[in-house]
Formats: C-alpha cells, structure tokens, sequence
C-alpha cells in the first residue's frame, strides 16, 4: 500500500515536470520547427492588420498627412509580402494585388492631391474585393469610406 503510494506520488511529480518542459528549449530541431511553422501569421492575423491599415491609409491622405501616408502604404505592401511567405496558396493572387492595387498612389502622394489619391483608393479597394471573391470570402467588402482608424497619429 505504502509503495503504491510512493509511486504514485512519484508519477505526479514526473507529470508536473512533464507539463512544465518548454518546447523552446527541450524539443527537437524538427518539433521546434513544426510548433514555429503552427504559429506563424495566419491569412485572418494579417488581415486583422490589413483592416486598421486601410483606415489608417484613408485618414491620413485625408488629413493631409501624406508622409504617414506613404507609409502606411509600404505597410499595407509589406503585409501582402509577409502573407505570400506565410500562406503560399495566397500568394497568386497576392502578387496579383500587388500589381493593380496601388495604382495612382505614387503620383497622389507626390502631389499631395487628395482627389487622386480617392480615385486610387477606390481602384485598390476593387482589388481588396477581387481578392476577396478569389479566396472565397467575398462577403468582406472594406468600406468606401472607411471609419476613422484607431492611430494616434491621426487627429
Ligand atoms: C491575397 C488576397 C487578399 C488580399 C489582397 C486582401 N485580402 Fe483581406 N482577406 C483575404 C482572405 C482570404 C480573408 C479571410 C481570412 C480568413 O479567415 O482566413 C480576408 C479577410 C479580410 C478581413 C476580415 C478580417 C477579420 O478576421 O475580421 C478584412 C477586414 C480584410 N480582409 C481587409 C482587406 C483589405 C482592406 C484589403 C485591401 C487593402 C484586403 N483585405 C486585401 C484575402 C485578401
């Protein structure tokens, strides 16, 4: 009875210690791998992103902000490229956005012109929609006018 005990005790001690192993430090090379590769940024992590950017995007031209403009727009470029790592069955049409989504930007921004930078803004928000209906969630459709995002740089 008494051995019994022993064990068992012995056996919740193993299992305590078993639960407190960290995979970061103990696991293998190849279950290091598997947990990093489970949480790298799924395509909804960066769309959450991508959803505060183009408010943000939107506000700042109108504020006339346009450097913080620019910026959020390197941003919004820099997610599409990270979903292309992150999700490669992403990654046609992801390049396919790259490539007609930030049409007319440039000279807008150069110009600080806010009419020109709306018409941009629609054309790449068509293409967020395109986008969309090629994945397979077309009922998520960004706003034409999108609610002041939540930066503290905008006023
Ligand atoms: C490469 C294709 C692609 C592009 C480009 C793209 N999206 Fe998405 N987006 C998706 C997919 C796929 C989902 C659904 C995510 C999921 O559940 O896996 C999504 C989801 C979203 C969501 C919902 C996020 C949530 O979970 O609440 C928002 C908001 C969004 N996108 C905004 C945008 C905006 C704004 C643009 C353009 C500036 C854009 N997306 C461009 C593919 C794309």
């Amino acid at each position: 009875m008494r051995s019994v005990m022993i064990i068992m005790l012995l056996s919740l001690q193993l299992n305590v210690h078993a639960s407190e192993t960290d995979w970061r430090k103990q696991a293998n090379t190849k279950e290091k791998l598997k947990h990093l590769i489970q949480v790298i940024p799924s395509t909804s992590d960066i769309m959450f992103q991508m959803g505060e950017r183009y408010k943000n995007f939107y506000w700042a031209a109108k504020q006339g902000k346009w450097e913080f403009t620019e910026y959020q727009m390197e941003e919004i470029q820099g997610l599409v490229r990270e979903l292309m790592i992150t999700r490669p069955k992403r990654k046609a049409t992801a390049q396919e956005f790259l490539q007609t989504g930030f049409r007319g930007f440039e000279d807008a921004i150069k110009h600080k012109n806010w009419q020109k930078f709306s018409r941009a803004f629609e054309n790449m928000r068509g293409a967020c929609v395109q986008c969309h209906a090629d994945n397979d969630h077309s009922f998520i459709i960004p706003a034409v006018h999108p609610a002041k995002g939540g930066s503290p740089a905008l006023d």
